[in-house]
């Protein structure tokens, strides 16, 4: 007897499918609670190594594992229902080979259960992609500004400002797309360069501070809530989390402090001996 999966969530190819058509919309999450709110609202939720910065405080995504990742991942698939996950690849799992690739990949989908994975690269990793989506696994490509790269780069500077600069961006976003990834995030890319690329592949771009002019958009949560204490410029924020937690964690605090914090008879009724 076969187990059906009583919700269908949402697939690559339809992800895929939505080139010129309704706006992706695309966040990142690393818990299950934060997981259960943006899959209300959201096509994809990205499993992002971004947790490095966000989750653990590190200045760059460099020291973040393939371990890391799938705990998280877990962590959001369990919260979600209907969103399609993608999971990042992170530094180190994926560029030494596609073999490599192959297993760190096959890690991320066996033992998540999430429907896609990202990675960072155009023309160097076309190869890579081809033969992971030729073995079953969905690709979401990933260039612009790549931060894995930031010890090569040098700074998380915004990509393509000069139009002399646009041909390797635009071979990359072409190679990632003809060797199958069914869409590809375009980060920190000036928004003349991020329409020519959205205008030339045939696979959905998904911005990331680079304009309306993308199929789709993705933010990271913390960054769009004002949660993060170092947001990047471009993020718009839809909320301001940080100073009501602070105001919460206060009041709370001067509760405990002027024991005004109420005890369990408030909850069980019951009466305190005279
Ligand atoms: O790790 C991440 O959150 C990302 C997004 C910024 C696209 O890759």
């Amino acid at each position: 007897m076969s187990v059906q999966a009583a919700v269908k969530r949402k697939t690559a190819p339809e992800i895929r499918s939505r080139k010129n058509g309704e706006p992706i919309v695309m966040l990142t999450s690393y818990h299950a609670h934060t997981a259960a709110l943006v899959d209300r609202y959201c096509d994809v939720i990205l499993v992002g190594d971004s947790l490095g910065n966000v989750m653990h405080g590190l200045e760059t995504t460099i020291p973040v594992t393939l371990d890391m990742m799938i705990l998280q991942g877990r962590a959001v698939m369990r919260g979600s229902q209907h969103a399609l996950v993608v999971v990042d690849m992170p530094f180190g799992s994926y560029e030494a080979s596609k073999e490599q690739a192959f297993h760190s990949a096959v890690r991320v989908l066996k033992e998540t259960h999430c429907g896609a994975i990202k990675l960072e690269g155009g023309v160097r990793m076309a190869e890579t992609i081809a033969f992971l989506v030729e073995r079953g696994i969905p690709v979401m490509g990933h260039i612009g500004l790549t931060p894995q790269s930031i010890n090569t780069l040098g700074s998380f500077r915004a990509q393509g400002r000069e139009e002399g600069s646009w041909a390797p961006i635009e071979n990359d976003a072409v190679a990632v797309a003809q060797a199958g990834a069914f869409s590809v995030v375009v980060e920190a890319v000036a928004e003349p360069l991020a329409r020519k690329i959205t205008e030339t592949i045939d696979v959905p771009t998904i911005g990331i501070g680079a304009s309306a002019a993308c199929d789709g958009q993705v933010l990271v949560l913390e960054d769009m809530l004002g949660l993060s204490p170092r947001a990047p410029k471009f993020v718009r924020r839809y909320g301001n989390l940080g100073p009501m937690i602070e105001a919460a964690i206060q009041g709370y605090a001067a509760d405990v402090r002027s024991r005004a914090f109420p005890g369990p008879e408030h909850v069980y009724g019951m009466k305190a001996k005279a």
